[in-house]
């Protein structure tokens, strides 16, 4: 029996950050430049990403879900540097995206980021990017959404839209009888802890209902920056909602060190088995952090 091995990182808040022009300062973006210079750029290190990503690329994955934040104040400078950054990590056709809160900090980023990272957000038979998308890998059928939407100062609020719910209701429903293995991938996570109550996904609900309905088989997730292992309500099981920390968190800044997912997948008699392996960082290496067994 072949398996399929997905990996999934998230959330890399690329470091360095670009001199930003006084023009690019405006609103929103002075205060995510100055968090930037006082806490976070000792929090993401481009070493630290650099060797996940070693890591990663050494274990050769079948394919590469990355689920945004790869920005920090979105900056053209730094949308085009992930763009090179993706490049590194594999083909448009071996790493699917979808964008984060950070890669929409202000809304002249849109259009940056379509131009820029489109290609990774591309549905199989689509020439831009459109969402929700859906590209078929091996015995995978990713689904991408897009949560990204600007947000006021000191709100990291996702939303999906009435129109991406709807398109995502007959997508699924066309989907029930596929035969593959459906992951879904989208930035915020499906539910919110009271504390994190300004960065949850607000029609949560909304996606839930129509998970409820249709079911996939995996929701993958960032945003939280922690490894996260939750269900909800499928039509005739849970579906596992898995959520990995930021992809470039140094060790000992009081936050969860970086890692990334690898899911075993593999097509059984009685169903799918799928396997997750967690790898990150442990004083200076790159290690297996735990395995888990999803279904
Ligand atoms: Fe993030
Ligand atoms: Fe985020």
């Amino acid at each position: 029996m072949t398996t399929f091995t997905l990996a999934h990182l998230s959330d890399p808040h690329l470091p360095p950050m670009p001199r930003p022009t006084l023009g690019e300062l405006a609103g929103k973006r002075v205060i995510g430049y100055v968090n930037w210079t006082r806490n976070r750029h000792r929090v993401h290190r481009s070493e630290v990403i650099d060797a996940l990503i070693a890591d990663l690329k050494a274990r050769r994955p079948d394919h590469v879900a990355v689920t945004g934040d790869l920005v920090n104040i979105a900056l053209p400078a730094e949308i085009m540097r992930a763009a090179e950054w993706l490049r590194s990590v594999g083909s448009t056709d071996d790493v699917t995206l979808v964008p984060g809160n950070h890669d929409a900090y202000v809304a002249a980023a849109a259009a940056h980021v379509a131009r820029a990272w489109g290609d990774y957000m591309r549905g199989d038979d689509a020439d831009a990017a459109h969402f929700p998308f859906v590209r078929r890998r091996g015995p995978l059928t990713l689904i991408g959404l897009t949560t990204a939407v600007p947000t006021a100062p000191f709100r990291a609020t996702g939303r999906l839209g009435r129109t991406q719910i709807a398109a995502l209701d007959a997508l699924l429903g066309s989907l029930a009888d596929d035969g593959n293995f459906r992951v879904l991938l989208l930035h915020h996570p499906l539910q919110s802890a009271p504390h994190r109550r300004h960065a949850r996904l607000t029609d949560s609900a909304a996606l839930r209902t129509l998970l409820r309905r249709h079911g996939v088989d995996l929701v993958l997730h960032g945003h939280d920056h922690r490894h996260a292992v939750t269900y909800v309500d499928g039509p005739l099981t849970r579906i596992p909602v898995i959520g990995v920390p930021s992809a470039s968190v140094a060790a000992g800044s009081h936050r969860e060190p970086a890692a990334y997912n690898l899911f075993a997948i593999t097509r059984g008699n009685a169903g799918w088995h799928v396997e997750m392996t967690t790898r990150g960082l442990r004083h200076d290496g790159i290690t297996v952090l735990r395995k888990d067994v999803l279904l």
